[in-house]
């Protein structure tokens, strides 16, 4: 058993934390926002993400899982002190890694007895051992504290699932015996640990996510060229992802990623390539690409509606960047609704969690709870979140309420043999007409 304070209680924070404390150590999740962490005492989770609120109730009852305002009081009472706060772009484009250097100071502030520091956050090369100096600074008595890169693989909709099945678990530190201890940490978990030096660890985070956003890309320029000679991209994907160098999964075409991670890490990962006068060319097409694939899809829209969506309403499904979740933050679907209200259409948008998040971004648009609201009287339904719940429609019902039945579908949720099957007229991203 390990005491343990964690700083920041956004996803990975909140996730790693409860998970840690179900593994049997003591953690203290601590944060600046007192609403959130006066919220959390009382068992509400302020993030959607399937299984997170049972784990941290069960936890705190416990007595193994508590949370604090006060930074301080949680460095005090713990040897490893997780940083997981987040790291944003400031306006110029360069990674903020000012929060996380506050907190890192603040800490060693606090720091009487020898722990361990990892850091968590996404964060450019050279940032552990920056925060290593600023720590030597801030100590208030010469005590050893070691500082380690700790990245974090874990997906929004499968956090926790994600957190105990980890495919590697990497560890950067300068001192082995530190990366050790915190290898200690994770042995419950029993998931392979890599360990590697500090800046290694710091990019394997960066080149994952950039990997992961140029294989999307891929297989949607793939889709893209199917539609122009009369391939099937689901028998392209299979095909190539059988290849055990290629791998079957993040081969689904569509619409793009979107999310808090692929989008913002692509684009540091680009900033910090140029900031050291590399360009980093297979990233910027990737990042490229996926842009335009929301484009083309509006335009696929207007296209089959007879070439205007002038006076046409069109019921967009899913307004998360995918299901399980109900984050919108560069959502593809939001951008779809904005060109296609830009377009003339007349949208109402359906989504089972995210409409309340949704909302700021669409304000002239239509949000609904339940699709069946959001489908009456369209022309065309355009899917942009997987949704189980847009699977499960009645799609008699569906086909009632519309004026045609035309469906777009961007992710792939409905088979489209059946959908034609069953009369609709259905247009997929790579699928031939
Ligand atoms: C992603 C990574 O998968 C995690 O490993 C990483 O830890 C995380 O970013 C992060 O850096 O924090 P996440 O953004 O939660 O996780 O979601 P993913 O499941 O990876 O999906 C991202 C986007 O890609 C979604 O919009 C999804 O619809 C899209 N996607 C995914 C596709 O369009 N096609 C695919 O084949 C797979």
């Amino acid at each position: 058993m390990v005491n343990v304070a964690v700083i920041g209680t956004g996803y990975v924070g909140l996730v790693t934390g409860a998970c840690l404390a179900e593994a049997g150590h003591r953690v203290v999740c601590a944060d600046r926002d007192e609403v959130k962490i006066g919220r959390l005492r009382t068992g509400v989770v302020p993030i959607y993400e399937p299984g997170l609120e049972e784990l941290v109730r069960a936890n705190a009852e416990a007595g193994r899982l508590r949370f604090a305002s006060d930074a301080a009081e949680a460095v005090a009472s713990s040897d490893v002190v997780l940083f997981a706060v987040g790291t944003p772009p400031l306006a110029n484009g360069d990674v903020d890694t000012g929060p996380l250097f506050e907190a890192v100071a603040e800490a060693a502030a606090h720091t009487r007895t020898p722990k361990l520091f990892a850091i968590k956050s996404t964060v450019p090369v050279g940032t552990a051992r920056k925060a290593e100096r600023l720590v030597a600074r801030a100590l208030p008595r010469p005590v050893k504290v070691d500082v380690v890169s700790n990245p974090e693989f874990l997906r929004e909709g499968s956090a926790i699932r994600d957190t105990f099945e980890a495919d590697r678990i990497v560890i950067g530190c300068a001192d082995p015996e530190a990366g050790e201890r915190l290898a200690g940490l994770y042995e419950p978990f029993g998931r392979p640990v890599q360990m590697t030096d500090r800046e290694s660890a710091e990019l394997i985070k960066y080149a994952a996510n950039a990997f992961l956003a140029v294989k999307i890309s891929f297989i949607n320029e793939v889709a893209n060229v199917c539609e122009k000679v009369g391939a099937d991209i689901r028998s392209v994907a299979r095909g190539i992802g059988a290849d055990r160098r290629i791998g079957p999964h993040f081969l689904n075409a569509g619409i793009g990623y979107g999310g808090s991670c692929f989008p913002k890490d692509t684009k540091a990962q680009l900033r910090i390539a140029e900031n050291v006068e590399y360009d980093f060319q297979i990233l910027r097409a990737a990042v490229h690409v996926n842009a335009m694939q929301r484009i083309r899809f509006a335009n696929a829209v207007e296209r089959t509606l007879g070439g205007s969506l002038a006076g046409k309403r069109v019921a967009v499904l899913g307004l998360a960047f995918k299901p399980h979740t109900d984050d919108v933050r560069d959502a593809p679907a939001i951008d779809i609704i904005r060109l296609l209200h830009d377009k003339g259409a007349d949208v109402r948008a359906y989504d089972p969690v995210a409409t309340a998040n949704a909302r700021r971004h669409l304000p002239d648009v239509e949000l609904f709870d339940e699709p069946y609201g959001a489908i009456a009287g369209a022309d065309a339904i355009v899917v942009t979140t997987e949704w189980p719940q847009v699977a499960a429609l009645d799609l008699d019902r569906v086909k009632r309420l519309m004026t045609a039945p035309v469906v777009l579908d961007g992710r792939r949720a409905f088979e489209p043999e059946a959908m034609r099957a069953r009369g609709f007229r259905y247009v997929g991203v790579g699928i031939p007409a």
